[in-house]
């Protein structure tokens, strides 16, 4: 093929996918700057779901991984439960995780003894974090 055609053809392939690569680009640029930067009891409980949660949760967009996702729990979580605001559903749910049940979910998948796994200690930081999922 003479060198010319070659180059030819090589521009042509760079405009069709120019576009495509500065478009990415700031979809990219766009959700980091959309992260809001946790504050550090937040950070240390994103930590903390990560080892003990993330397997069954999301913590974005609605896919279920075992368990429902998790995105939108700090506002969601509120009135699930007449009378509990969404810190008290969440620690209750983490506490007693039989106590209720998502509709469409089995109930017996959350592992019952989840709280003592993650640790007291860690409790408030999972919680802070979680609230943060609004
Ligand atoms: C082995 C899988 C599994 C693990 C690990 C797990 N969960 Fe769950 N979780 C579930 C399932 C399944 C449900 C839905 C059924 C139910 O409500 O019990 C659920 C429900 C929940 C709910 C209620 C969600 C809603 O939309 O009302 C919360 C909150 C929750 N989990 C938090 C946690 C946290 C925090 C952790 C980590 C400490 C965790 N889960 C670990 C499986 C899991």
């Amino acid at each position: 093929m003479p060198s010319a055609r070659r180059t030819a053809i090589l521009l042509r392939a760079l405009a069709a996918i120019g576009p495509l690569l500065l478009i990415s680009a700031a979809c990219t640029s766009q959700a980091a700057e959309r992260l809001p930067t946790l504050e550090p009891q937040a950070a240390r409980g994103q930590a903390v779901f990560q080892m003990h949660c993330a397997r069954c949760h999301a913590a974005s967009g609605d896919g279920i991984v075992v368990g429902p996702s998790l995105a939108g729990i700090a506002t969601r979580g509120a009135g699930r439960i007449e009378g509990l605001d969404a810190e008290a559903y969440i620690r209750d749910s983490i506490r007693d995780p039989r106590r209720y049940t998502v509709e469409g979910f089995p109930n017996n998948l959350m592992p019952a003894d989840i709280a003592d796994q993650v640790g007291e200690a860690h409790l408030d930081d999972l919680v802070s974090y979680l609230l943060t999922l609004r």
